[in-house]
């Protein structure tokens, strides 16, 4: 237990975490030339094209450190906001972090956020300073900015470069003399946190723990703990850049455990697995059933898709446990579900898989938050609005209460009245505000999560050139005054394009829809009316005019085989369109209040 190392990277997003992970592969022998590809931690074809770590996963090194044999145990943590519960069920299980800063764009909010969840698990914090090759690389002033920041002694700060290899001998040696140890009770019944896992077609659900009391064997009896249900430890090992069968993982080290779960929904980051006979009496502290926080709708674009459509989220939700889905229909696009994301990443990244993984073309309708509504009748009973149909009649309403963030922004101190302004719009109210340094601005907010899960990246791009790092936590529920905004196409209600919206939001976002799907739905040979309401009450207007031209006239007459080359190319037009009433629906129009700009 004393030659183990248990860490982790945790850093802002493009600050170097992945590089940095496989210099410290390639420098510990960890990788043959074959298996040497860039991010080889990064391994779903999505998170190599978006560049940006979506699932934690961990890997074992070893290392001699000065004739001694030391296993090296690297946590990687996920980079998006989306996943932060697993972040912090990684950290947890560590004793040490490696704390990586760009030297060319110092602390940012990501930077702080994690550095938060770091310090509340009593991790020991390495400050590494990376990219200090590029010329651009301001060394003494971040060196600053990260001794303000820690309190700790610029000599501990360790300049690298990923890209170079600079500084990974330090960094290395740093890992082994300034992380503890793990300690923990090796005779102590098994108590184990689960960190992540991973779906295997073949081997049914890969689990990833951190032993902290006693051992695990293959073939034991045992427990998850929060779940109730036991199992026989099938294979347990250890995590090279291939799985090592071994016949048992250790107090303190870190492992994978296979019992054939074919179920991801039953292997929750955060529990803890214990011996099914001989139980710890204390599970790991900290789990939490990770929430949703944004819903929409799922349709197949070819209704006669929809079992097929089900057959493929079942799928996917074996192996992506936090995507949730009832089934729901609609007037305007007939069967399909109402889908639970952990963020408007993991929704895209949901979408896109249906399509690639299993291809499905699919519509996905106006994405909003979880509300809670309360009726004059049973004022105390939570009502959930993942739906805008959901929510009850306005005259039985007693009130509705909207998820709240705190947001964390830092920026130059240029582009502070812009940030404060986009934050105002956003309903944000500021919290607090700190120079870190004469240029640099660290400003708070409690915000609704409604306004941030559209467009609000965005535009704090724009409003600051990109000079602004944004991060966020939940802090709970708030009173608001929402209201359900309609769509009427040629005076039918569109079921579909309904939104809940804040009411100050209500008027200007009704009229910016009506004009969007007046550029999106294609003239047709009626004049179309586009109507936004609030219950009875029309808040906006605009008009497709009709269209007086046949397509196929300008093929003039003769060339059948053309006007029928024109009528298939029509045909698969219409793939994507949706027959509402009388009127075609682009599937873009679905969305289309998510590009309101
Ligand atoms: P996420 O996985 O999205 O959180 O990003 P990351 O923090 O892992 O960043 P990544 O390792 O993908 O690096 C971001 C970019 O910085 C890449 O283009 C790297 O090639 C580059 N980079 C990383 N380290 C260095 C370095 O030391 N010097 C220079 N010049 N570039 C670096």
């Amino acid at each position: 237990m004393k030659n183990i190392r248990n860490f982790c990277i945790i850093a802002h997003i493009d600050h170097g975490k992945s590089t940095l992970a496989d210099r410290l592969l390639d420098f510990t022998g960890s990788v043959t030339e074959r298996e040497k590809q860039e991010q080889l931690l990064d391994n779903m074809d999505l998170e190599r094209e978006r560049g940006i770590t979506i699932k934690s996963h961990a890997i074992q090194m070893d290392y001699i450190h000065e004739g001694e044999h030391f296993v090296l145990n690297l946590i990687d943590t996920p980079g998006h906001v989306d996943f932060s519960y697993e972040v912090s069920r990684s950290i947890a299980a560590c004793e040490g972090a490696l704390l990586v800063v760009d030297a060319a764009q110092s602390i940012q909010a990501q930077t702080i956020s994690n550095l938060y969840l770091a310090l509340e698990n009593d991790l020991e914090i390495i400050p590494v300073l990376n990219k200090v090759d590029l010329p651009s690389a301001n060394i003494e002033e971040v060196t600053d900015d990260i001794v303000d920041l820690l309190g700790c002694d610029p000599s501990d700060v360790i300049p690298a470069s990923a890209k170079t290899g600079l500084g990974i001998q330090e960094i290395l040696d740093a890992i082994i003399n300034r992380i503890p140890a793990p300690s923990g009770k090796v005779d102590a019944p098994l108590r184990a946190l689960i960190f992540d896992s991973v779906y295997n077609p073949f081997r049914g659900v890969e689990t990833f723990f951190r032993v902290i009391n006693g051992t695990i064997k293959k073939g034991q009896h045992i427990k998850f703990v929060n779940t109730g249900k036991t199992y026989y430890a099938d294979e347990v090992g250890t995590l090279k850049l291939q799985q090592l069968a071994k016949k048992e993982i250790k107090t303190g080290d870190v492992g994978y455990l296979i019992t054939g779960i074919k179920d991801a929904r039953e292997v929750k980051v955060g529990d803890t697995i214990t011996d099914a006979e001989n139980p710890t009496k204390e599970a790991v502290a900290g789990f939490e059933d990770v929430k949703p926080m944004v819903f929409a709708g799922i349709y197949p674009v070819d209704t006669e898709e929809y079992e097929d459509l089900r057959a493929s989220m079942e799928k996917l939700q074996l192996n992506d446990a936090s995507l949730v889905f009832t089934p729901e229909s609609s007037a305007a696009l007939g069967f399909g579900f109402r889908c639970g994301f952990l963020g408007m990443l993991h929704l895209e990244i949901i979408q896109e898989r249906l399509e690639r993984e299993f291809d499905m073309t699919v519509i996905t309708t106006v994405p909003n938050v979880s509300y809670h509504a309360y009726t004059n009748k049973n004022p105390d009973d939570i009502i959930l609005v993942n739906n805008p149909s959901d929510l009850p009649e306005p005259s039985t309403l007693n009130r509705v209460e909207e998820p709240y963030i705190k947001a964390t922004i830092i920026t130059k101190s240029d582009y502070v009245g812009n940030v404060m302004s986009l934050c105002i719009e956003k309903r944000g109210e500021i919290t607090n505000q700190t120079y870190l340094t004469t240029e640099r601005v660290e400003l708070t907010f409690d915000m609704p999560l409604a306004e941030i899960v559209f467009d609000f990246y965005d535009r704090l791009k724009t409003v600051s050139r990109g000079y602004a790092s944004f991060d966020y936590s939940p802090i709970g529920m708030r009173v608001s005054k929402l209201v359900k905004v309609d769509v009427l196409l040629n005076g039918n209600k569109v079921d579909a394009l309904s939104a809940l919206l804040h009411v100050d939001n209500a008027y200007d976002i009704g009229k910016k829809m009506c004009e969007k799907l007046k550029e999106l739905i294609p003239r047709q040979q009626f004049d179309i009316p586009i109507q936004a309401a609030i219950g009875a009450k029309i808040i906006a207007r605009e008009t497709v005019k009709a269209l007086r031209k046949d397509v196929t006239a300008k093929c003039y007459g003769g060339d059948i085989s053309r006007k029928r080359k024109l009528l298939e190319k029509q045909k698969k037009g219409k793939k994507r369109m949706r027959q509402v009433g009388n009127v075609e629906i682009p599937q873009e129009a679905f969305m289309a209040v998510l590009k309101l700009n």
